[in-house]
C-alpha cells in the first residue's frame, strides 16, 4: 500500500459519492446499477478508512432534495440501503464501528428506519471509527432544526440567547458531538457542495475528483489524504504565524 503520513491523518473525511447515474449512463446500463456498484465501493471506503484509523467517516448517500428523483430509482435505493445494513450491520458491530446518522432518519421508509435503528443500537458501545450516514439530509435542515431546538430551551429556560455561541449551537446540530470534517471529498468533478455540512464544513479543506463513484478506488481515496496532507490551513492566520506557532491570541 501507497505510504500516507500517519500524523497528519484527517480526523474526519466526509464523501459526497456522486456520478453514479453518469457511471451507468456511459455504459449504457440503467441508473440503479450504477447506485449497486456505488454501494460496493461505500463499502471498500468503510474499511480503507477504519483500516487507516480515520475517527469519522461521512458519507453523503441520500440528500433531502434526493426525494425530488423518479419513485423507481428511490425505490431501489432505499432496497439497496436496507440490504446494505442487513449485510453490514454485522460486520461493523464487530469491526468496533458505530453507526450514527445525521438527517431526517423518519422520512425514510419503516422497514429501512428500522434496520438503522437496530444496527445504531447494537454498535453504539463501539469505540472505534463512527461511520456517519448521512439520510435525508439537508445543510440548512440541519441548521434550522437546531434552530428551532435552541429557541424551544430559550423558552424553557434551559439556556439563555446571551449563552448562545459557536460551541453551544453545534451540540444542537445532528452532528452534535462529531468533529468538523478535515477533507470532503466529492467524486465526479462537481464543484459544489450540493446542501451538505454547510456550517460544519466552515473550515474543511476542499477535494474535488473526475473519477465517477463507482470508479473510486482505495489508491483514490489515498491520493485525496496526500493531496490534504500537501495543505496549509491556516484558519485565517498568516503562513508566517503557522509556520512559528505564534498567534494573538
Ligand atoms: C450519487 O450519484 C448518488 C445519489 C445521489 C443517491 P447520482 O445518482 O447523483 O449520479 P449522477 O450525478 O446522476 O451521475
Ligand atoms: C449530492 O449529489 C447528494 C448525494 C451524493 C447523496 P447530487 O447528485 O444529488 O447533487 P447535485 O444535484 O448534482 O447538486
Ligand atoms: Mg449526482
Amino acid at each position: 500500500m501507497e505510504q500516507i503520513s500517519k500524523d497528519k491523518l484527517p480526523r474526519h473525511i466526509a464523501i459526497i459519492m456522486d456520478g453514479n447515474g453518469r457511471w451507468a449512463e456511459k455504459r449504457s446500463l440503467n441508473r440503479i446499477a450504477g447506485h449497486r456498484t456505488g454501494i460496493k465501493k461505500a463499502k471498500d471506503v468503510i474499511r480503507s478508512c477504519r483500516e487507516l484509523g480515520v475517527q469519522v467517516l461521512t458519507l453523503y448517500a441520500f440528500s433531502t432534495e434526493n426525494w425530488k428523483r423518479p419513485e423507481i430509482e428511490i425505490k431501489a435505493l432505499m432496497t439497496l440501503l436496507k440490504r446494505f445494513l442487513r449485510a453490514e450491520g454485522k460486520e461493523m458491530i464487530q469491526n468496533n464501528i458505530r453507526l450514527n446518522t445525521i438527517g431526517n432518519i423518519n422520512d425514510l421508509p419503516t422497514d429501512v428506519a428500522e434496520v438503522l435503528k437496530e444496527v445504531m443500537l447494537k454498535s453504539k458501545n463501539n469505540t472505534g471509527m463512527v461511520l456517519n450516514a448521512a439520510l435525508s439530509y439537508s445543510g440548512r435542515n440541519d441548521i434550522i432544526q437546531a434552530v428551532k431546538k435552541i429557541a424551544g430551551h430559550v423558552q424553557q429556560g434551559k439556556i439563555t440567547a446571551t449563552q448562545i455561541n459557536e460551541e453551544v449551537f453545534s451540540r444542537y446540530l445532528f452532528t452534535s458531538g462529531l468533529p468538523d470534517p478535515d477533507l470532503l471529498i466529492r467524486t465526479s468533478g462537481e464543484l459544489r457542495i450540493s446542501n451538505f455540512l454547510l456550517w460544519q464544513m466552515a473550515y474543511t479543506e476542499i477535494y474535488v475528483t473526475d473519477v465517477l463513484w463507482p470508479d473510486f478506488t482505495k489508491k483514490d481515496l489515498i491520493d485525496a489524504i496526500k493531496d490534504y496532507q500537501r495543505r496549509e490551513r491556516r484558519f485565517g492566520l498568516t503562513q508566517h504565524q503557522i509556520k512559528t506557532g505564534s498567534s494573538s491570541t
